[in-house]
């Protein structure tokens, strides 16, 4: 018999998993019968949509608090996973944050909050997924979500789009020096996802003076979309479904663009 190449089985942690598209890959993942660890730094949040997808689906859900700047909390939340399932095939390092700031304006403070929670947090979820898989063997999949803006760098969002090709170099790097574990290192990079992120974004520009009302920002990003539309978080997760699975076992090092044909890089 043929062996299962899917994701049936396999333990998977997801990082920014209360809301968005952490949460999506997450119930993507529990849908094809993936025991799945849902991480966020909202503790109260992700422990309920742990604990609705449990009653949604009767599947292996479990949440974690964490925060991906905090190493100690990172390796907390894989030896809690571990413990609940027996080892960790898997890890997302998903969670992301962005606070716009006009070009000139960029603060020390701005750049350290953006870079040490998309870049940083990146680095040590990385590090601490491969420490896992090595010590249990058998190999295993890191998965990143990088962006659009990891291959352009766009004006009100300077340090957003540096952390997120720092996603994609760390990407690279890992890629090299894990594959002699046979783990294999890969990132997604979503275009505009209607997220509540945007929300904030929407605040943020607005404070700034870089856009007028709600919604603007994500409009004039989203002109250029070739689908014609933004993505809904579920646009996302075939791809990370398969970046799971071991269809994708040859692929290492690798970004994979989903955003509808907006940036053609
Ligand atoms: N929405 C988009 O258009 C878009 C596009 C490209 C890439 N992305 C990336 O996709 C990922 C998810 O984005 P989203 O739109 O779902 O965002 P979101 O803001 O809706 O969700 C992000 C989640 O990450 C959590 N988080 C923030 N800081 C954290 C920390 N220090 N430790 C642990 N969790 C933390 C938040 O609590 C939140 O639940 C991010 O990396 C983002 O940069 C989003």
């Amino acid at each position: 018999m043929a062996e299962p190449r899917g994701v049936e089985g396999r333990v998977c942690i997801v990082t920014g998993a209360a809301r968005g598209i952490g949460r999506a890959i997450g119930e993507a993942l529990l849908d094809e019968g993936a025991c799945v660890c849902f991480a966020d730094l909202d503790g109260a949040r992700v422990a309920n949509v742990a604990e609705e997808n449990r009653e949604r689906t009767g599947g292996a859900a479990i949440a974690a608090a964490v925060d991906v700047r905090d190493r100690a909390q990172v390796r907390a939340m894989i030896g809690r996973t571990v413990e609940a399932f027996g080892r960790l095939d898997v890890m997302f390092n998903n969670a992301g944050i962005n606070k716009p700031m006009n070009f000139l304006d960029v603060t020390e403070e701005n750049w350290h909050l953006i870079m040490d929670v998309n870049g940083l947090g990146c680095l040590i979820g990385i590090q601490e997924a491969a420490r896992q898989m090595i010590a249990q063997g058998g190999g295993g999949k890191i998965v990143n979500t990088a962006s659009i803006a990891s291959r352009q760098g766009f004006d009100n969002v300077a340090p957003y789009c540096a952390s997120k090709w720092a996603v994609v170099s760390l990407t690279q790097s890992a890629a090299r020096d894990l594959a002699r574990h046979d783990i294999t290192v890969t990132g997604f990079a979503p275009g505009v996802v209607d997220t509540e992120m945007w929300e904030q974004v929407d605040r943020d520009l607005m404070e700034i003076g870089a856009a007028e009302r709600p919604g603007q920002a994500m409009e004039e990003f989203s002109a250029e979309i070739l689908k014609g539309r933004v993505a809904r978080p579920s646009d996302i997760t075939g791809t990370t479904t398969f970046l799971a699975s071991r269809a994708s076992d040859y692929m290492t090092g690798q970004i994979v663009m989903i955003d509808g044909g907006m940036t053609l890089v």
